[in-house]
């Protein structure tokens, strides 16, 4: 790969400050993905000692382990305020920074991103808030992402946009640099016209997604929902795959994301992880039945109902303490937005009155972790998970249900999946359950934990074999096939790692 040293600098939209002071000089690449977050946080770079920081959610952890060890480039948001830090390369990917300013966050970021689209994108199970404010910073940062994307790219090469963070970033990157070519993935659900047609500025946000040369979505209803949207808002020709644009086609489809599924297993397969596992089964008491639950702190999880649905159960006598417990991580997420501080107290105080209720001392009826662990701590707790729940109300995928079964090395366990997430549509072996139907609920759970031992390896069979041919290189490959005709950089990059 041909390494060009800039001597330019980078200057912002407003302000004036160099965004990229302290960079000498920029190199650019051949592949380069734009993800809002880098997959490092602010408090590793300073001393130039970074790590990947694997943080809690579903983009990063698709993304990781394929661009470790690749020729790739990531474009990205580092965490905090203020002038973006230089970053050394990390596994030999390059780490192009992006600043937000204080406003930059709470409108772009917790605002539009994750207050309006992001509610507005699950079913609005919360209630979308629409501020004009908030999306002049979200075109702003937009347009400061396609300009820094444009700065470190190779004439000619490869840019996969990622998220509902970035969806005028395509559009705005094409009139800079149309020599590129453009991809774009949305890991969250795209919504069925009736909802998406709130946005007061529809026709930008579509617009801006349609400068990618082909657009990815999990599942194929929600390639139909855009090509509706397309044909309807923007009167242009569109069908499910391909929607006409001037003299430009651009292609749509449905791409569901995964796993490093071989990792996955490799990790639970350790010797110290069995050991950790062992270790964990006791600290909780060596209970017979040990339920799981790993989520972000997020309303779309679904945490509220699970909870009130295992709440009954314990009150029914269906499961007792010590016999039975619920291990319930939930991460916290977002923890300015105003939705996002609502649930927490709420979970926070629906596990106290559980535990009060039916917990005795030293055997809490639920352990309640908040704190991010490192994959191999996971791992140990997938492999001491009798019943993995997972129930978000509405998840692009969910892929904490991916790695459980790829954990399950021994092809135990029993997955209770929420027909709403994307993941439900690979995983017809899971029991399945409507999250919102609490007695469904209910008996999926009862369900799962009386398992036939048989009858459930026979669905944990299926769903790994099937996690073993659609892992996240697989994913890479058909998405990048797609958008690059396969060349030689699809190769490197899904044979790396
Ligand atoms: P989302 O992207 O909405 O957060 P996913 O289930 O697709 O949901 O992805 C969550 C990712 O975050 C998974 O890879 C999971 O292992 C990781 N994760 C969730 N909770 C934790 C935690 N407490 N510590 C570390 N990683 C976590
Ligand atoms: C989901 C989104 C990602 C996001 C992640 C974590 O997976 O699809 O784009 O990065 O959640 O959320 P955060 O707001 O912490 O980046």
């Amino acid at each position: 790969m041909s390494l060009t040293p800039l001597t330019a600098r980078f200057f912002p939209a407003r302000g004036g400050r160099s965004l990229l002071i302290g960079m000498p000089e920029m190199r650019q690449s051949s592949l380069v993905v734009v993800a809002n977050r880098l997959p490092i946080d602010d408090s590793a770079a300073p001393d130039g000692a970074c790590e990947w920081r694997r943080s809690p959610g579903g983009l990063g952890s698709a993304l990781h382990p394929l661009l470790r060890h690749t020729p790739a480039a990531w474009v990205g948001w580092a965490g905090g305020t203020g002038p973006a830090p230089r970053l050394p390369d990390i596994d030999g990917v390059r780490m192009h920074t992006v600043p937000l300013s204080p406003e930059d966050l709470r409108d772009h970021y917790e605002g539009f991103a994750n207050a309006t689209l992001w509610p507005l994108y699950h079913d609005a199970v919360e209630q979308p808030e629409h501020h004009r404010r908030w999306w002049e910073a979200y075109q702003r940062v937009n347009r400061r992402f396609a300009e820094a994307t444009a700065e470190v790219t190779e004439p000619g090469a490869v840019v996969w946009v990622q998220d509902y963070h970035l969806q005028l970033v395509p559009g705005l990157l094409r009139d800079l640099r149309p020599d590129l070519r453009i991809g774009f993935f949305l890991h969250v659900p795209f919504p069925p016209p009736e909802l998406f047609m709130q946005l007061p500025r529809r026709a930008e946000l579509l617009r801006g997604m349609l400068g990618a040369d082909l657009i990815g979505f999990q599942r194929a209803q929600a390639a139909h929902n855009f090509a509706q949207l397309v044909a309807k808002v923007l009167e242009l020709p569109a069908t499910d795959r391909r929607i006409d644009v001037g003299d430009r086609a651009v292609r749509v489809g449905a791409f569901p994301v995964s796993i490093d599924t071989a990792e996955m297993a490799a990790l639970a397969a350790r010797p110290d992880v069995a050991a950790r596992a062992r270790r964990l089964r006791q600290d909780l008491g060596d209970p017979d039945r040990v339920i799981l639950s790993v989520d972000r702190m997020d309303y779309t999880k679904g945490i509220e109902q699970r909870l009130k649905a295992y709440r009954e159960l314990l009150a029914g006598g269906h499961v007792k303490v010590p016999h039975t417990v619920l291990v319930q991580v939930a991460v916290p997420s977002r923890e300015r937005v105003g939705q996002y501080q609502i649930l927490r107290d709420r979970v926070e105080h629906q596990v106290g009155r559980i535990n009060g209720e039916f917990g005795r001392v030293g055997e809490p009826a639920i352990h309640y972790l908040t704190q991010p662990f490192d994959r191999a701590e996971l791992a140990a707790l997938y492999r001491i998970a009798d019943v993995m729940a997972v129930t978000p109300l509405r998840d692009g995928m969910n892929l904490v249900a991916k790695e459980y079964v790829a954990a399950r090395v021994d092809d135990t366990g029993a997955l209770l999946l929420s027909e709403f997430a994307g993941a439900a549509a690979e995983l017809p072996q899971a029991y399945q359950v409507n999250p919102h139907d609490l007695e469904g609920l209910k008996q999926g759970l009862l369900a799962a934990l009386r398992a036939d031992p048989t009858d459930a390896m026979r669905r944990m069979r299926a769903m790994r074999a099937h996690l073993r041919d659609n892992d996240i290189r697989a994913w890479a490959r058909s998405y990048l096939s797609a958008l690059d005709d396969g060349d030689s950089l699809l190769t490197r990059l899904t044979t790396a790692g």
